[in-house]
């Protein structure tokens, strides 16, 4: 309760971009899956991150290794490492914002669905500790399928009573982290200025980056638009590949996820204007989730923006994510209400 009393009286003096000369809130942020391949790189992030105050690092194993590492950066946040399920409560005791990198990764010739049967009952079990030790935390989900683990939390936390659907977000940030660096390339422009929305989900053909959205505009031919579109929906087995049986991405994961968390925390702390994409409870198709822009405030989602104009091509991509979109989300609820 302190730490919210503390975060109202000092969201006065955040600046626009979120840092200011007087102190900001204090905030805990809960890493679980902190040791893994991107909980490690992305633990490392937030304790770069001078919004974060506390920083929880939890794992079933390897957790003190890592937060002893982590915690003699000079920056701002107390770390503490927790390992084994018995400290899971401590760790989630009043985190304002809980990313989850927990779960296995995938290997050449797999989908994330192929993930599924490992990943579901871990986030299950996360997403109950959760409901119990901070139910109003705001929850980044990172585990793949993000198309049914994101469900899957839902349906826990409706049971437990604590769902508040502004509160949940499925990661899809490093969709668009790739769609900006490939457009970039192709369009030879400074990536650094570059925006492209990314709906839809997170696999395969249910992510569908507009491209014709697209800022600064780049008369593309078509044929580029769909290499680049197909690019950004592989870009996940691109990497997989490439690693070839030791994973998949897991830095620029790490970077798309602590740019997401400190989204969150921006919105938290009332800074203005904070959009991003993500995979969450939404009325923008007839699909109960669905990623699109949604701005983040003080309580999560202040709102879900819609897709804007789409091409033809866009507008047929929509149409044909909708039926494995659909199953997956329904494989998730299903499972949590197993
Ligand atoms: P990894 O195997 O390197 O690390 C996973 C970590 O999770 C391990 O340290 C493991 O001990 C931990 N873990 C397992 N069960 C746990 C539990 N019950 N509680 C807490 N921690 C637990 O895998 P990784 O490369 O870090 O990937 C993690 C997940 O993120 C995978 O499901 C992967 O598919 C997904 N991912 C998602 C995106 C995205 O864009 N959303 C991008 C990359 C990877
Ligand atoms: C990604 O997009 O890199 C992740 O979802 C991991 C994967 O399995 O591709």
């Amino acid at each position: 309760r302190s730490l919210h009393s503390a975060a109202t009286r000092g969201a006065s003096h955040i600046s626009r971009r979120g840092y200011a000369s007087e102190p900001v809130p204090e905030r805990k942020v809960a890493v679980l899956g902190a040791a893994g391949g991107i909980g490690q790189p992305l633990s490392l992030l937030m304790k770069l991150n001078p919004l974060v105050s506390s920083l929880s690092l939890y794992d079933i194993a390897g957790t003190p290794g890592v937060a002893a590492d982590v915690s003699h950066i000079n920056t701002r946040s107390k770390v503490v490492g927790y390992q084994g399920e018995e400290e899971l409560g401590k760790a989630l005791e009043g985190a304002d914002v809980v990313i989850i990198p927990a779960g296995v990764p995938r290997k050449p010739g797999m989908t994330r669905d192929d993930l599924f049967n490992i990943n579901a009952g871990i986030v299950k079990a996360l997403a109950t500790a959760i409901s119990k030790y901070c139910p109003h935390a705001l929850v980044n989900m990172i585990s793949n399928p993000v198309n049914s683990t994101v469900p899957i939390a839902a349906e826990v936390f409706k049971k437990a009573g604590t769902y508040d659907e502004k509160r949940l977000f499925g990661v899809t940030t490093l969709d668009v982290v790739r769609a900006k660096t490939f457009y970039a390339g192709k369009a030879n422009v400074p990536v650094d200025g570059v925006h492209v929305p990314v709906v839809g989900g997170h696999a395969g053909i249910t992510i569908l980056p507009l491209f014709s959205q697209a800022t600064p505009k780049a008369n593309l031919d078509d044929d580029i638009i769909k290499a680049l579109t197909k690019r950004t929906q592989e870009g996940g087995t691109e990497v997989v590949e490439a690693k070839a049986g030791k994973g998949s991405a897991t830095l620029s994961m790490a970077y798309a996820g602590a740019l997401f968390a400190d989204a969150c925390l921006k919105g938290l702390n009332g800074v203005p204007d904070v959009v991003e994409c993500s995979f969450v409870q939404s009325t923008v198709t007839e699909l109960p989730f669905f990623a699109s822009k949604v701005r983040l405030g003080k309580n999560g989602v202040e709102e879900v923006l819609g897709l804007g104009p789409l091409s033809d091509f866009e507008q047929q991509g929509l149409e044909s994510l909708k039926g494995e979109l659909k199953s997956s989300i329904e494989k998730g609820i299903n499972f949590a209400n197993k």
